[in-house]
């Protein structure tokens, strides 16, 4: 924080009444890959995120700085917003830009924003976006609630910035609250906030470790949009087989597409889209399970879930690099992991583990040392957190810090 402050004061000096916000990363321990075709999905926000440190600036500017990455973000939010830059202020213009559809923005935001560990697969984008929709909602008087924090920064990502993704990562960023576990629907937007063991259970038995296998990537980049495109094309095969009106691909999802027709046609379709829609009735499957499992109290049973998710992303979904996959093998066989997978869309560059606490620096070990010997490239670069799970995007006090 002081760092946050001493750069707000190097580029803005006094200016302004500051303002700070906290906005979480998350990790989805159980419904990988489902939420663009509105199933059921999984998650936690943890104590670890994006800081934001603002004023409102009345001369409707936005003037950004990053401490993660290069360059100052300049551009007004009473004109309209210009195109994508490819670079880190593309979500800071596509969060005003989804604002915009509804709202005469009169203000700017003038601040730093800081992010507290590498990016990759943690949602660090919908952490900034959700962080800065709400900035943005704060120094125009909107009143934003929750789900339109969500719908707005999901909009930005998905129309401006241009990945196909669900509100998985903005749920969660948004939703979350400490020791629970987010179960949502993401079709319905119906959501359930969780204690372990019903509550009867005295704190959580687990801490959240994060491993950066040292690899990242940006999502649009990968084939990301490709397998959201071969899901709906699975959707399409089968309805098509069923003599049921299709509609566009962009309103096809599977979820539309009843279980037992998969099992009519599963062996009759091509197995490339075979293997998605596998993927995606299963993975609702170990939803459904795993939150039972989080209910009755039985870690090792929702552990178990999570591993069996990452085989289904690995064989079924198809992601992962060479270098997760190793990170999964090892997490598989390290004593004190309740269970693991790819963190968000497994194309970049992060695994997550359930781990018990009493046994957190024996598993630092062995992750690091086994994943390092196979992988000695990435000694600088790889990285193992642990962290817990906490509550969602925030305003947070900063009279003490003036
Ligand atoms: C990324 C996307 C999410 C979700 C996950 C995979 O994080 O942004 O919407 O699809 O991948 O579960």
């Amino acid at each position: 924080m002081e760092y946050l402050l001493k750069t707000y004061r190097t580029f803005f000096g006094m200016k302004g009444e500051l303002k700070r916000i906290f906005s979480p990363y998350r990790i989805c321990p159980l419904g990988a890959h489902v939420d663009h075709q509105h199933g059921l999905v999984s998650g936690f926000a943890f104590n670890s995120g994006i800081e934001f440190l603002f004023s409102a600036n009345d001369n409707g500017m936005v003037e950004m700085c990053s401490l993660s990455f290069d360059g100052l973000t300049t551009f007004s939010v009473r004109r309209a917003v210009e195109e994508k830059q490819n670079n880190w202020g593309d979500y800071l213009r596509g969060a005003v830009w989804a604002l915009q559809k509804d709202y005469d923005l009169k203000n700017g935001v003038c601040g730093v924003v800081s992010g507290s560990m590498p990016i990759g697969g943690l949602s660090s984008s919908a952490a900034l976006l959700c962080g800065f929709v709400m900035a943005l909602g704060e120094v125009n008087g909107l009143n934003l609630t929750k789900m339109q924090l969500i719908q707005y920064a999901s909009k930005a990502e998905r129309e401006y910035v241009g990945l196909n993704n669900g509100i998985l990562d903005q749920a969660c960023v948004v939703l979350c609250e400490a020791d629970k576990l987010l179960f949502l629907d993401t079709e319905t937007s119906e959501y359930k906030l969780l204690p372990f063991g019903d509550g009867k259970s005295d704190g959580l038995p687990f801490k959240i470790g994060i491993f950066f296998s040292g690899v990242t990537r940006k999502l649009t980049g990968t084939d990301y949009n490709l397998r959201v495109s071969e899901c709906k094309t699975a959707a399409w095969i089968m309805q098509a087989y069923e003599d049921i009106p299709l509609k566009g691909m962009e309103m096809t999802r599977l979820r539309d597409v009843d279980e037992q027709l998969f099992g009519k046609y599963e062996q009759r379709m091509p197995e490339r889209f075979a293997k998605r829609a596998r993927h995606f009735y299963s993975e609702c499957d170990r939803v459904r399970q795993g939150v039972k499992a989080w209910q009755h109290g039985d870690i090792e049973g929702f552990g178990k879930l999570i591993f069996e998710s990452c085989e289904s992303s690995i064989h079924n979904y198809e992601c992962g690099s060479p270098e997760l996959i190793a990170l999964y093998e090892i997490m598989r066989n390290t004593d004190g992991i309740y269970g693991g997978r790819f963190s968000g869309a497994g194309f970049k560059g992060a695994c997550i583990a359930l781990v018990n606490p009493e046994k957190e620096e024996a598993v630092r070990e062995n992750v690091s040392r086994k994943y390092l010997e196979r992988f000695p490239q990435y000694r600088e670069s790889f990285r193992a957190f642990f962290c817990e799970p906490d509550n969602g995007v925030r305003l947070v006090d900063v009279s003490s810090e003036k």
